[in-house]
């Protein structure tokens, strides 16, 4: 059985990320030529805002204080760089490949959390699982590939 020490450190430690990738893919945005992926990379940033709000509730329930907005925005931005000079398809590929292991952290995180939490944790696990169905709708050409990123945001602002 995790401490639940480890766990708030880890709750921490991911809202703070999402405020980074917020940034990150923000960043990127400026970054890419192909029609509408400047569009696609804000609809992902703003994802990654949704996740951390969702979460915030539990940072204060815990008494977590995150580091300070541009702070993490920063860092966020120092990713940019690493995958500013891929072109689009090839970015989407890397999503594919890559954002499957961050469900299992989230999942993770799940298995840790005392129960209370996991209504809001599976928030912040579903923003990766629809940010993956966007990437796959998106590499097999679907004309309607935002609409999971659409629909997870519409959820979070209702
Ligand atoms: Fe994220």
């Amino acid at each position: 059985m995790p401490d639940l020490e480890t766990y708030r450190a880890t709750l921490l430690d991911y809202f703070e990320e999402e405020i980074g990738g917020e940034a990150y893919f923000h960043g990127l945005a400026e970054h890419f030529d192909e029609p509408g992926a400047s569009e696609k990379l804000a609809l992902l940033g703003e994802v990654e805002r949704c996740a951390a709000e969702a979460v915030r509730p539990l940072l204060q329930r815990h008494g977590l204080n995150p580091r300070d907005e541009s702070a993490l925005a920063a860092e966020g931005k120092t990713y940019v760089a690493r995958h500013a000079g891929l072109a689009w398809s090839a970015f989407v590929a890397h999503m594919v490949e890559r954002y499957p292991a961050y469900i299992d952290d989230f999942l993770g995180l799940e298995a840790m959390a005392p129960p209370e939490d996991l209504a809001m944790l599976r928030v912040l696990t579903e923003h990766e699982v629809v940010t993956i169905d966007f990437a796959r709708l998106e590499e097999s050409g679907a004309a309607d590939s935002t609409r999971p990123l659409r629909d997870y945001i519409a959820a979070c602002r209702a």
